[in-house]
């Protein structure tokens, strides 16, 4: 009998996933011989297992895909708040889901997402549906992993953009606010603001003041830097704002006109130093292009450990790196958790110890 091994990518994209669905299927090819597995391709995340999207794959299609952006099987958001709510439709996902799995007569299913992802592939695994997850995510934030795929390579572009963005700072004397995704966790922008040599960073996890940003600014201008490059993560707020909920702050800003972070700091730096300041926003830039060698290696990695616990029939999982090891985790461990960025993590001091302000 074929195992019949089913794959999805769900939530936002990022380089990597075709490099670790490769990993995956060639090492399970390896592992348990050709004809011993099936791959069963699942269009869309979860929406295409809600819909029974799926198609049997050929060895042939894990070719050539190591150094592709984005993801050959389609990806799509599929909140987890909204899984077990009965909407308009009258479809009741978790059913359906589970019902794809049997009609496809699938011995487990391998989810390659983030935090949102986690929670939904923990749910299933609680359906006794046999999973195992791989941690996707330029965020860097999913719990009880030192890293995970797609990140390394969004640090450096990010860190291109930074670099960038210097010369035409010097030559006009301005600051410039280079936003960066990263709702809650700010990994990537302290990562790509140390890599791009930014003065200031201000991430979620470090409320700021924003007259310490101004500060932080005049002190340069002071010393002879006509200008200054600000990091900062698409979900920095300020020290007011961290007394509020999530939802009050977003409120508050909807009925002051604030867009984004970054185009109300932008304009308090302007009015508070008198400096001219502009925006850059990369965006999903950042989620694009071919993944880095790094992540490439790591994609393989967390791949080929994937088809390990596929073979040894390790359900409730998912793959991880920690302390360097590649490893895996109970999906029970880390649902629902976000790995933050801690004040005083080492690379926050480093960044701090050459002058790097947070703005607190
Ligand atoms: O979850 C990864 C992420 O890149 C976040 O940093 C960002 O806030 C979000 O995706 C943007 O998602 P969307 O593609 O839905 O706009």
């Amino acid at each position: 009998m074929k195992k019949r091994i089913g794959i999805l990518t769900s939530g936002g994209d990022c380089p990597g996933l075709n490099a670790t669905i490769r990993g995956v299927a060639k090492a399970c090819f390896e592992l348990m011989g050709e004809d011993n597995v099936e791959i069963i391709g699942i269009s869309n995340g979860y929406y295409g297992l809600i819909h029974n999207l799926c198609k049997p794959m050929t060895p042939m299609e894990f070719s050539g895909i190591l150094t592709q952006g984005g993801t050959i099987l389609g990806t799509k958001r599929q909140p987890f708040k909204m899984m077990t709510v009965i909407g308009d439709d009258n479809l009741d996902k978790v059913k359906a889901m589970r019902e794809t799995y049997q009609k496809q007569k699938l011995d487990c299913l391998l989810t390659l997402g983030g935090n949102g992802t986690h929670k939904t592939s923990h749910l299933l695994s609680q359906e006794g549906l046999n999973v195992i997850g791989l941690p996707k995510t330029i965020d860097n934030d999913i719990y009880g992993t030192d890293v995970t795929f797609g990140f390394h390579t969004a640090v450096d572009t990010a860190t291109d953009a930074i670099d960038r963005l210097h010369t035409t700072a010097a030559s006009h004397s301005r600051i410039l606010v280079c936003e960066i995704m990263g709702n809650k966790a700010g990994w990537l922008t302290l990562n790509a603001g140390i890599a791009g040599g930014a003065d200031i960073i201000l991430i979620p996890e470090i409320p700021y003041d924003i007259d310490k940003v101004c500060d932080a600014v005049m002190k340069r201008a002071a010393s002879g830097k006509s200008f200054s490059i600000l990091a900062v993560a698409e979900g920095a707020f300020d020290k007011d704002e961290a007394k509020l909920k999530k939802k009050d702050r977003a409120r508050k800003r909807e009925e002051a006109g604030i867009t984004t972070a970054t185009s109300r700091i932008a304009a308090q730096i302007q009015a508070g130093t008198g400096i001219d300041t502009r925006v850059c926003v990369p965006g999903h830039m950042l989620r694009g292009g071919s993944p880095s060698a790094y992540d490439r290696i790591l994609a393989t990695d967390f791949g080929v450990y994937a088809a390990k616990l596929v073979a040894s029939e390790k359900y409730g999982r998912t793959v991880a790196m920690v302390k360097g090891e590649i490893t895996s985790n109970k999906l029970a461990d880390i649902a629902g958790l976000t790995k933050f960025v801690n004040p005083k993590d080492q690379l926050v001091t480093t960044a701090r110890r050459i002058g790097v302000s947070f703005g607190d």
